[in-house]
């Protein structure tokens, strides 16, 4: 497959009729009603933009957002060896994926090869792996900024992150010190890092209201690391602006996201309740563990719009080729026909290797002898998924001209609105996600917080090891 335009592309002949037949495969017959069916949801989701409803679709449109990251980049960058992210969820993916997307692999470690601080970016509460860090840390705290991210500012692992941070930087370098190397990405108004944040002085990014933190990497969340890591943020943005006119074309078959959702949706609804995507590119890998959040929490609900209970929602997967191709490919051919596949391909990499010759003891390697390593990457990708086609298996793939801010801008843009059609075909809400704080408030109750102890003794039982059951 070859492009010469820029931006991505969306190929779906590969889950037709055509291609892997009419038991498993769209038919032309298919293909008409989910247009007819998602057509109206275009307009649908115009009117509810208008209204206000998805104030995620207007990030890449909001100039003030970019001039305040890319303002406070600027004034900090310099004296900035190494930016620390604490933040989980969707304060976090977004961040990791842009980053292992448009940053070289060696980042960190090559001097040479970044144009910003080494990055670091923390979503879990493992105390051998933040001693490990803190430890590397501690002698460094005067040329580290650390940027906290909570939207609510009431998530508990962010919250114990932030106070072992803050207190280190008290103890070494005092008030003012704290004061000067932490950044609070959080809501403009209310919470509890907002109001930490003003008790101490601390800056400040606003996260705009409306949204989940899985909508929201093209906010302060995702673009003040971004520019502060070199990532030019204007391309990012005006890749998500292209997007939105594709994505708002009311002619279903000109629409991305409309075409994507409803393939998702047809295929979930015929079983195949499992969704994989696999990058075969190194750089976005991350990217699908963005996407698996994003699908996953928006998707899954018990209630529909009306309140009748459904459980619906797609699982996604995620899979690197070709290291997955020895791992996982053996049960996605033969296993259960139960997954609906998206691929990711790069037609051009930036950086390419030839591979060297084969030596006289080895003719038979001579066929890799001079090739270039994207040529092997690439016939690998086509080669996994003529293999599944082979075994009726549906496949998608997004192609990438190539690797770079614009077309990461597209990508994230598409699948962001592509969530807004599947949910509003699947008749949820999917922007909330209320399983997600039960979770939450458990963890306030088992760790002791104030008004939430009946919550603690519902769990009690539940939690504590019954030795019958022990062997
Ligand atoms: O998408 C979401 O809303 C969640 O994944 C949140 O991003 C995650 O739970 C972290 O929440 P917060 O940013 O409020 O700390």
């Amino acid at each position: 497959m070859s492009m010469s335009e820029k931006g991505i592309k969306l190929y779906y002949k590969n889950v037709t009729s055509d291609v892997i037949g009419s038991q498993q495969g769209i038919t032309d017959t298919q293909f008409k009603a989910l247009a007819e069916k998602t057509s109206p949801l275009i307009q649908q989701l115009k009117q509810q933009r208008k209204a206000g409803q998805i104030p995620y679709r207007d990030l890449p449109f909001n100039d003030q957002i970019a001039t305040q990251v890319k303002q406070l980049a600027d004034e900090l960058k310099d004296n900035c060896e190494n930016l620390v992210v604490l933040g989980i969820g969707g304060s976090a993916l977004g961040n990791i994926a842009l980053q292992t997307a448009l940053n070289p692999y060696m980042y960190n470690l090559d001097e040479s090869q970044r144009k910003g601080p080494r990055l670091f970016v923390f979503d879990n509460v493992d105390p051998a792996q933040l001693t490990s860090f803190l430890e590397w840390l501690s002698t460094r705290l005067d040329r580290t900024i650390i940027n906290v991210i909570s939207k609510s500012g009431r998530t508990a692992e962010t919250a114990s992150q932030f106070l072992i941070i803050r207190k280190l930087l008290l103890d070494k370098l005092g008030p003012a010190g704290f004061r000067k190397q932490m950044v609070a990405t959080t809501d403009p108004k209310q919470g509890t890092l907002r109001k930490i944040a003003a008790e101490a002085d601390l800056r400040c990014l606003e996260v705009p209201d409306g949204f989940g933190g899985r909508f929201s990497v093209l906010s302060a969340i995702g673009l003040f690391r971004a520019a502060m890591c070199g990532i030019d943020i204007d391309s990012l943005l005006q890749g998500a602006r292209d997007m939105d006119a594709c994505v708002s074309d009311e002619d279903f078959c000109a629409n991305p996201a409309a075409i994507n959702a409803a393939i998702n949706y047809h295929f979930y609804n015929q079983g195949k309740k499992n969704s994989v995507m696999m990058p075969y590119s190194y750089a976005l890998k991350d990217l699908a563990d963005w996407f698996r959040q994003l699908w996953a929490e928006s998707l899954g609900k018990a209630k529909d719009l009306t309140g009748n209970e459904v459980h619906v929602g797609p699982t996604p997967i995620k899979a690197l080729g070709t290291t997955d191709q020895h791992s996982q490919v053996q049960l996605y051919r033969e296993g259960p026909n139960d997954k609906l596949f998206t691929f990711l391909e790069v037609n051009n990499f930036d950086k390419d290797l030839k591979i060297g010759p084969a030596p006289d003891v080895a003719p038979e390697l001579g066929f890799l002898a001079g090739a270039d390593l994207s040529t092997l990457l690439n016939c690998e990708k086509k080669a996994t998924e003529y293999a599944l086609l082979k075994n009726q298996r549906p496949c998608l793939t997004v192609l990438f001209d190539s690797v770079n801010a614009y077309n990461v801008g597209q990508f994230i843009y598409l699948y962001e609105v592509t969530t807004s059609f599947a949910g509003a075909l699947f008749g949820i809400n999917p922007y909330d996600q209320p399983a997600v704080e039960l979770g939450k408030d458990a963890t306030f109750a088992l760790m002791g917080r104030d008004g939430f102890e009946d919550l603690a003794s519902q769990i009690k039982p539940l939690t504590e090891v019954d030795t019958d059951f022990l062997i």
